[in-house]
Order: C-alpha cells, then structure tokens, then sequence
C-alpha cells in the first residue's frame, strides 16, 4: 500500500518517525515534507498530501501538525479528499469504515507518538464497509463544490512564500 504523509515544522521528528515506522511494515511512503524544523506553513504540506491522494498517486494519507487542526482542514479543501482529525483510535477506524476516509489526521503535541502508531496502523488496516446509507452521505459530501486547482496548481502558495522569504511576515 502506497501511504503519503505530510507535516509542519512542529512536529517533524514526529513525522520523521512513522516513516520510518510505515517502511518497516512494507508500506511505501511518500515523505511530503516538511524535512526540517524552519517555521513553515502546514496548508503546503496538507495540499501535497492531498494532491496525492486525489490523483490516485497513492493510496491514503496522513497529515500531523501540532494540533491536527491545522493541517487536516487544508488537506480537506482538496477535491476528493475525505480527512478525519483523530485522537483515538475508535475514530479513526469509524472514519475509514463507515466515511471511507482517505487521510487520516492528528497533533503531535496532543497524541502521543504510542498512539499515533496506534491510530494510524488501525485506520490503514481498517476496511470501508459500504452501506447504502454509508454512499448517500459519501456522494452528499461529494456534491459540495471545492476546486480543482488544489491539485492542478502548483503555485498556490508562490505569493506567500516570496513574501515569506523577504522578510514579510513574523513570528
Ligand atoms: C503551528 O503553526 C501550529 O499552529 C500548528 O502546528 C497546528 O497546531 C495548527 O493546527
């Protein structure tokens, strides 16, 4: 199974982690970013995991920033994308049996790493267990319109990384 996971800069190490983790158990994982622990901003990373997802690039994903919050509403704006901010893992197999969840979301500073395994190796082994009820709401969430250039535009965020990089904005 192909896995995307992306995060910000509060908690790589966190996400530096269940890569490796993820590789250990035969997943092949692409590692979206971020790659250091320079501030940045968790909608770029959320976009790319979701970009990823929605194309097909890879089977599911998993966003973590330090609240979850963050970084799970940006992946959800992407077009196809059905995300659950999670903190247990009751939840987390919910979302994939009965919403068909395709990302799966937590904070770093809320879980900890122990259950951040626990979550996401539920949520990717879990299965969705269709029911009618289960597709209607599906393709209801599905009806709402969001735009495609989440995936088709890779310089989304261009504006505000220049203005980052002059200087323009701090902490
Ligand atoms: C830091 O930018 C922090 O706001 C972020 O990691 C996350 O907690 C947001 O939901």
């Amino acid at each position: 199974m192909k896995v995307a996971i992306g995060c910000d800069h509060i908690v790589t190490e966190i996400k530096d982690h269940m890569v490796e983790y993820l590789k250990e158990k035969g997943y092949e994982v692409t590692d979206v970013g971020t790659y250091d622990k320079v501030r940045t901003h968790y909608p770029i990373y959320g976009r790319k995991v979701g970009a990823l997802v929605a194309t097909g690039k890879v089977d599911l994903g998993v966003t973590i920033c330090g609240t979850g919050v963050g970084i799970t509403n940006s992946v959800n704006k992407v077009k196809g994308i059905r995300a659950a901010l999670v903190r247990d893992v009751g939840t987390a197999v919910y979302a994939k049996e009965h919403l068909n969840a395709n990302v799966i979301g937590m904070g770093g500073r809320i879980s900890g790493v122990g259950l951040i395994e626990n979550i996401v190796d539920a949520f990717l082994e879990a299965k969705y267990k269709p029911t009618e009820e289960s597709e209607a709401l599906i393709k209801k969430i599905s009806a709402i319109p969001v735009s495609d250039e989440a995936i088709t535009n890779d310089h989304i965020f261009d504006e505000y990384n220049k203005k980052w990089d002059e200087g323009y904005y701090h902490d």
